[in-house]
């Protein structure tokens, strides 16, 4: 009832936990059963290790959380041979991360990666946390389609490109990505933020600004994955702020695909499959399929309410 094609893929569900807020799966193996969860995605892994940016990195906020991590993470041949296989072993699709400061880095990582047997790269174009900003590759349709264009031509797998919220047009770069080839469109990464300890005069971050995540940027996150549905034709991944089973059908209903649990799996490692689990009940209790819900903004006239999204009483969408 919840299986879920993405591109190539066949999912169990359309639930799946975003990059850098689940580790690698292993660690909150012992909290769930996650091999119910649609899939796994990594942490970014890089070429070379990277040790991240100076503490504080992570600063609670009213209604989310920042963080300027820096893709601290310990390089490609320490993941492949020490996480992966862990990975691998949870039971579920496995989506591996990717980031890289050039485009060859990326080439190396898609090839290595696709020999390895992983089931779908995600392209981190997006990484607002970077001090050479040259990860950064998603403010730029022409570098969006380079990047991906690259890492399509070795990659044997499905690949997803997971684009920033920081632009003016975020549906010029989806299109870009399009474009050059992407399997489907990760939508959002972190909105670019600030703490500010105004006693010390300093800023809470030890980089300054860093990347805004959970439930304050889920309105932000819902109008591009909608945006961006309107003029692609490949899968969105929806991310940004997803709490509950609620908040998983809200954005099948603007667009998405599949969806990624990402902050709230920080106090919560076992809501991902409580909300695969919530998932059935909520649809059956307002009568609908997955089918019924998905897309379903854009399948209703510009200023009717979206039939799927009213019957499977989203009424605070229809506004
Ligand atoms: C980080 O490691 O800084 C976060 C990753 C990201 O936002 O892409």
């Amino acid at each position: 009832m919840l299986t879920t094609s993405l591109a190539s893929l066949r999912l169990r569900n359309p639930v799946m936990s975003a990059s850098g807020t689940f580790g690698s799966g292993w660690e909150g193996r012992t909290f769930a059963d996650l091999s119910r969860v649609g899939a796994l995605v990594s942490k970014t892994v890089t070429l070379r290790p990277r040790h991240g940016n100076p503490p504080p990195r992570i600063f609670e906020t009213p209604a989310g959380m920042l963080n300027s991590i820096g893709l601290e993470n310990k390089g490609v041949d320490w993941f492949l041979a020490d996480t992966l296989p862990k990975m691998k072993s949870l039971g579920t699709t496995v989506i591996v991360n990717i980031g890289g400061e050039a485009i060859d880095e990326f080439v190396v990582l898609a090839e290595r990666f696709s020999r390895a047997g992983v089931d779908a790269l995600e392209v981190n174009l997006s990484c607002p946390n970077v001090q050479e900003g040259r990860l950064l590759f998603s403010t730029e349709p022409r570098l969006t389609e380079q990047a991906v264009a690259a890492v399509k031509r070795v990659a044997t797998v499905p690949v997803f490109a997971k684009l920033s919220p920081n632009v003016t047009d975020i549906t010029a770069i989806a299109r870009a990505a399009e474009q050059g080839g992407a399997d489907g469109i990760t939508a959002i990464n972190t909105l670019i933020g600030m703490a500010i300890d105004w006693r010390r005069r300093r800023p809470v971050l030890g980089r300054g600004i860093g990347g805004l995540s959970g439930p304050a940027i889920k309105p932000v996150a819902l109008r591009m994955v909608w945006e961006i549905a309107r003029v692609v034709k490949i899968p969105v991944l929806g991310v940004g702020g997803i709490r509950s089973a609620e908040d998983v059908l809200e954005f099948l209903c603007a667009g998405a695909t599949a969806v990624q649990v990402g902050t709230a799996g920080f106090a919560d490692p076992a809501l991902m499959v409580r909300i695969v689990d919530e998932l059935p009940s909520l649809l059956a209790a307002a009568n609908v399929t997955l089918a019924d819900v998905r897309g379903a903004l854009h399948a209703a006239p510009a200023a009717a309410p979206a039939e799927g999204c009213a019957r499977a009483g989203h009424e605070r969408v229809r506004g």
